[in-house]
């Protein structure tokens, strides 16, 4: 069998540069589509420097997901064995402020790529769900069957792509995909010349931890301490990148299943972790204090979000690897070496994928 060729939209953003490394590594050809609207250039650039002599199989198109006549070309040129598909808007604020341009780029440009996709019979797909689609779970752990609710536009975006998903392989059960339910990624390659990127304010908690870190920020706002929870503040499944980024490997490799269909799997560790357990592990690999200010509960917040891993386990043979303190130290690395995110110009190649200079 020759070398798969996969085709990774957004790319270039943080979890697409971690996965597309470890595609890399893996031996895949890939190709990155990305419109470059939340990520940089360089990340790029430092991807095929990481991944050594497999930097050669990695090209990269600067296209917006919505020009048809641009994917058309990438589809015309290239025969796909697969897409994985994690281009899109992805801060649950601006979506409720913005719901038009969440619905236009993330549902306009998922159903340009489906059809694109199907007119060039690459009927393959990897798609990036989020935990999201639980809302405020009745029961920990959530697992691929608990109920699905989505609190604002960008959720609904998620959960309409599952539904499209869902349908079109009912229409036509030559397609087989995957629906990867995210918890919730953090950290960095443990070289730390990859990671987590933000253009704009932050959403999620550990940027904001990295920014408070390095003085870009005087404290830590803590959304709640009154919930049910081990000290109050809320729980999440954090995820080590990497591991999130092995999980797609493994999802790849899932799809040559004749059987698969439209599936869904939860990414995430099984383990809940409190806003304060992990600002504690954060200071304790850092040796920086991060100053907090105690505020009320963020509105659309769950108080407590865990997965199931058993399906991933048993079915994609994955399971995560790292623990909290190890996600912070990666996070610690890569704000150490970039403190202020990809630089704008200057590009010092590292010499190896270890890390080791
Ligand atoms: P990211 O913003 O770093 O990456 C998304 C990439 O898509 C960016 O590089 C951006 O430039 C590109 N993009 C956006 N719209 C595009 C378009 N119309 N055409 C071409 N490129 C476009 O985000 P991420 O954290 O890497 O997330 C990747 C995917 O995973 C997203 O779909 C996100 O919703 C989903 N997800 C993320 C998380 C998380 O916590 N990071 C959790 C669950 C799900
Ligand atoms: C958020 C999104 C979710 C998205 C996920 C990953 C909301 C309501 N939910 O989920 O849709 O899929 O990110 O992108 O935005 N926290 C603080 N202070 C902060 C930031 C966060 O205390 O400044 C707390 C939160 O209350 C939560 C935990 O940290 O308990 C994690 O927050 P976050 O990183 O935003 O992730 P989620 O809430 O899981």
């Amino acid at each position: 069998m020759g070398q798969k060729v996969v085709l990774v939209t957004g790319g270039a953003g943080y979890i697409g540069s971690h996965t597309v490394l470890q595609l890399l590594l893996g031996g895949f050809k890939v190709v990155v589509m990305d419109n470059f609207n939340n990520a940089s250039e360089i990340a790029m650039l430092r991807v095929r420097e990481l991944a050594g002599e497999f930097g050669n199989n990695l090209s990269v198109h600067k296209v917006d997901l919505r020009d048809r006549a641009a994917l058309e070309g990438i589809f015309a040129s290239t025969r796909f064995d697969a897409v994985i598909h994690f281009a899109g808007l992805k801060a649950v604020g601006e979506s409720v402020q913005k719901p038009l341009l969440y619905y236009n780029n993330n549902l306009v440009g998922t159903i340009t790529l489906l059809e694109v996709m199907a007119a060039h019979g690459c009927k393959k797909l990897v798609f990036s769900s989020s935990a999201t689609v639980y809302g405020w779970p009745k029961q920990v752990p959530c697992t691929e069957e608990s109920p699905l609710s989505a609190l604002n536009p960008y959720g609904r975006t998620k959960l309409a792509i599952e539904e499209i998903c869902r349908d079109i392989y009912r229409a036509d059960p030559g397609w087989k995909i995957i629906l990867l339910r995210y918890f919730n990624p953090v950290g960095a390659h443990p070289s730390g010349y990859i990671g987590e990127d933000p253009h704009g304010i932050p959403n999620n908690l550990m940027p904001l931890v990295q920014q408070v870190a390095v003085g870009r920020r005087p404290a830590l706002t803590v959304f709640g301490n009154d919930y049910n929870t081990v000290d109050g503040t809320g729980v999440r499944d954090y995820i080590h990148i990497v591991d999130l980024a092995d999980g797609h490997v493994a999802a790849l490799r899932k799809l040559d299943d004749p059987n698969i269909g439209c599936v869904v799997y939860n990414l995430g560790t099984g383990k809940g972790t409190s806003v304060l357990e992990m600002v504690k592990a954060f200071e304790k690999v850092s040796g920086k204090k991060i100053p907090l200010v105690m505020a009320g509960r963020r509105p659309g917040d769950a108080e407590i979000v865990y997965a199931s891993t058993e399906k991933a386990e048993r079915e994609l043979n994955w399971k995560a690897k790292y623990g909290i303190e190890d996600m912070c130290r990666s996070l610690w690395n890569w704000v150490c070496k970039n403190p202020y995110g990809y630089p704008s110009e200057e590009y010092i190649p590292p010499s190896n994928a270890n890390g080791e200079i």
